[in-house]
């Protein structure tokens, strides 16, 4: 299934300007749940993997004294990148220092997110309608840090504003190392396919790696994807929900051309347990709050799912949510 020539073009590092990444599969940024916690969960089956962290505001960040604790990395976790939102170059350059004073291996500035409050400050994906502003921002950014500065952007606005190889092209020559191309547009929100055949086009226009993202919810949806884009590498996302084993999957079979087998559900549930155990730890009565919905992504594909499911909605503490899995896992067993 991996064909030769695939894993060829596959089996060097990528590299992200003086960045050498030892793999072509990358965690994608994931407001409410790529943090610390869920990051290390994916590294321990993908250590080679790019991982960004959830997008962050750099006009809030230029008005707080304390580093918020989504832009908090582990000083080992590498290669890491932060992500960053919003409208003002100069906000950005300077939430960029920050960032690489965290330990930012590179700064992703945030060109897709369809979400109304961002875009209507000038955010996200509404940079994909004001070019200028968004080469600005390019530019600034990579006058204030030497580490390399990359784009998560959609393929247009709309139907009718399809512009990305116009757009990407200036994001190139405003000094960005490398393109990820969510492939809808901002008006299909989350809705429909990707269109695929629009990486293939960016990447016929630039020079800076190109990271395919959208759809990805497997083996087989990378290889096709790869495949039929000629896109640097692959990105993915919802695919990573309750499943932090997909980026490592993809990994190895890029890197060997063999399938791992999948996890068991027993192997997901302590997975599950290992998760909420952690997000107590790193955030207490928050932290129980968002594993809720973490819970809810792994219990799937068993008897009994649905039900578990119900219950770790309603998690008011880590023991609840605990006793639940395991009387779960006694089940199973
Ligand atoms: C819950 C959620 C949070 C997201 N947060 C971010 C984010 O912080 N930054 C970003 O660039 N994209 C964000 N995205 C978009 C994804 O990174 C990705 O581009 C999109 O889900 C398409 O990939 P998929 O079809 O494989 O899910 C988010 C998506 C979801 C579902």
């Amino acid at each position: 299934m991996l064909s030769p020539n695939l894993k060829a073009r596959l089996s060097s590092p990528l590299k992200v300007g003086n960045v050498e990444v030892k793999s072509r599969v990358l965690q994608s940024p994931l407001s409410g749940v790529t943090d610390l916690v869920f990051r290390r969960l994916v590294r321990r089956y993908a250590p080679d993997s790019m991982m960004y962290t959830e997008m962050v505001s750099a006009t809030e960040l230029h008005h707080v004294k304390k580093l918020p604790k989504i832009m908090e990395v582990d000083a080992n976790e590498r290669p890491i990148s932060i992500q960053l939102f919003d409208c003002r170059p100069d906000f950005l350059a300077e939430a960029a220092q920050k960032a690489v004073a965290e330990g930012a291996d590179t700064i992703d500035i945030n060109m897709g997110c369809p979400v109304n409050k961002i875009t209507k400050k000038g955010g996200g994906s509404s940079l994909l309608r004001q070019p200028q502003i968004a080469e600005a921002i390019v530019r600034e950014v990579v006058n204030a840090v030497d580490v390399p500065v990359t784009i998560k952007t959609r393929i247009g606005w709309s139907d009718e504003e399809i512009t990305i190889l116009d757009f990407a092209k200036r994001m190139q020559d405003a000094g960005a190392q490398m393109m990820t191309i969510h492939a809808r547009t901002r008006a299909q929100g989350y809705n429909g396919n990707a269109r695929w055949e629009w990486i293939g086009r960016v990447k016929e226009v630039l020079s800076i790696p190109v990271i395919a993202n959208g759809d990805i919810f497997s083996v087989e949806s990378a290889v096709q994807c790869l495949q039929s884009t000629g896109a640097d590498g692959v990105m993915c996302s919802r695919g990573t929900l309750g499943y932090p084993f997909l980026v490592g999957e993809i990994d190895y079979f890029l890197k060997t051309g063999e399938k791992l087998p999948p996890p068991t559900p027993i192997q997901r549930l302590e997975c599950a347990r290992e998760h909420l155990q952690a997000l107590w730890e790193y955030k207490g009565d928050r932290g129980i709050l968002q594993a809720r919905k973490h819970m809810t992504w792994y219990a799937k594909d068993f008897v009994g799912a649905a039900q578990l499911r119900a219950e770790l909605s309603l998690i008011e503490t880590v023991q609840q949510g605990v006793n639940l899995i395991d009387r779960t896992l006694e089940q199973l067993n």
